[in-house]
Parts: C-alpha cells; structure tokens; sequence
C-alpha cells in the first residue's frame, strides 16, 4: 500500500474511532493512562534535554499527554491524516504538528531525543522500511519508544476500525502484522536498532509484566546500536 492509499484508510472518522477507544482505555479501563506514564516514565528516568516527536499521533491525546509533562515547546506530533493534524494545530497551538507527506523523512531535518511510535508499526505492510527512516530522525544519542499491540488474533484488537472498514467495502485488516518481542528484536536490530528495556501493559493488571492472553501492549525502548 502507498502512502496515498494509505491516506484514504486515516480518515478523519478513522481517527474519531481512534480517539474514542483512547478515552474507553483511559476512563473506563486504565490500560492506555498506564501505558503512556510508563512511556513518561521512561523518558524522565533516561533524561531529556532535547526534542519529543510523537509519530503517529492521530488525535493528538498522548502528544498533550507528554506536551503536559516536558512542555509544548519541546514536543511535537506527526501523521499521515492531514485532516487530523489540522485538527490538533487548532486544538493546541503551543505544539508543532507535521504532516507526513512523500518529502518529510528528506526534507524535515529536525533531529529528535525521543521518537515514540505508539500503535504504527503494526499498520505497516514493511515495517523495516519505516523503522530505518524514523531511526534517521533519532539524535544519536537518542531513543526510539514504540508500542504495539498484543493481540490473539492479528487485528481483533482493531475490531471497530475493522469494522468501519468493511462497512466502506475495504476488505483490509487494518493491523499488517501481529509483532512479538522476537519479531521486534530482529526488526529493531535490521535498522541499527537494539531494545534497552520493554514493558507489557496488561488490560487489568497494573503489576502484571510479562507475556499473557490478556495483554493490552508491549513498548520497548530501543537506542541506536553502537557501530
Ligand atoms: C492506531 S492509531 C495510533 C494513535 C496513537 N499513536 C495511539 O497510540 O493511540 C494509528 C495512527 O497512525 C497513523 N499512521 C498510519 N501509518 C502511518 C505512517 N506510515 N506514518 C505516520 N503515521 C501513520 C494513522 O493515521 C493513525 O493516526
């Protein structure tokens, strides 16, 4: 799938959907407000004097969430739905949004400390393509963050936005690929990447950390491999 066609699948209802289920898992569950203190977390134990970009940032709500907690100034958000970084520069102007069109790997040349990838990777059919031009956007001293989801069953954790998609004839999982620690490991390290520390988030369980049936996600922290 190209960027365009890819374009068309985020669309503003796209996102609302997206939004939604960030509120379910924040509000009435609290797997999504664990999931990104873990990510601030992280950030605060490793240090941060540069910039944050929140890739992927759809509505905006975990890019506030950091923007909150380092200052707007030093975070920024990206996506690929023009619409939905429209509506984020409305809704928050002290942050900068990019839009991600075929020139912003070439042409951006912002260099960030911290790139997180929450829930992307697995919309991409080659993964490895993306990691090695988001790695290009890594300071060197920088960390890549990404998040992905744990599902039994590849895309049942996108059950609404797979649903939305079969309403508009597109008989396409949204999610590509189902990643495990493993498969991560060896993507991570196709682009010069090596994972430093990783967390399951469970549904229920704040204290459970390990591979189970009922987990939510699993971020890792990866840092550019020393050469
Ligand atoms: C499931 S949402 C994740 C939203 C948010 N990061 C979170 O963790 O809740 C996936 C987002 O990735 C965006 N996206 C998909 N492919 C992308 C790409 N190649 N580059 C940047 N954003 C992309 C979509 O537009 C959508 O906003």
């Amino acid at each position: 799938m190209s960027r365009a066609d890819n374009r068309s699948t985020y669309s503003l209802f796209y996102q609302r959907i997206i939004g939604t289920k960030t509120l379910i898992g924040q509000k009435l569950f609290s797997y999504k407000q664990r999931e990104i203190q873990y990510i601030i977390e992280v950030i605060k134990v490793r240090g941060n004097n540069g910039l944050i970009l929140d890739l992927g940032c759809s509505t905006g709500q975990f890019t506030r969430k950091l923007a909150s907690e380092f200052g707007g100034a030093n975070v920024h958000g990206a996506d690929i739905s023009e619409k939905s970084i429209s509506r984020c520069s409305r809704r928050s102007s002290e942050i900068n949004y990019h839009h991600i069109d075929d020139e912003f790997y070439s042409k951006h040349g912002k260099k960030y400390q911290y790139v997180l990838l929450s829930h992307v990777l697995e919309h991409q059919e080659d993964p490895a393509a993306m990691l090695k031009e988001v790695k290009g956007l890594l300071r060197e001293d920088g960390a890549l963050i990404l998040s992905v989801p744990q599902e039994r069953i590849r895309g049942d954790s996108a059950l609404p936005e797979n649903l939305y998609n079969l309403v508009r004839l597109k008989f396409e999982n949204v999610h590509q690929i189902k990643h495990s620690l493993e498969t991560l490991k060896l993507l991570l390290s196709q682009a010069q990447l090596s994972i430093k520390e990783h967390r399951y988030i469970h549904v229920f369980w704040s204290e459970r950390d390990e591979p189970s049936f009922t987990n939510h996600s699993l971020v890792v922290c990866a840092e550019p491999a020393q050469a």
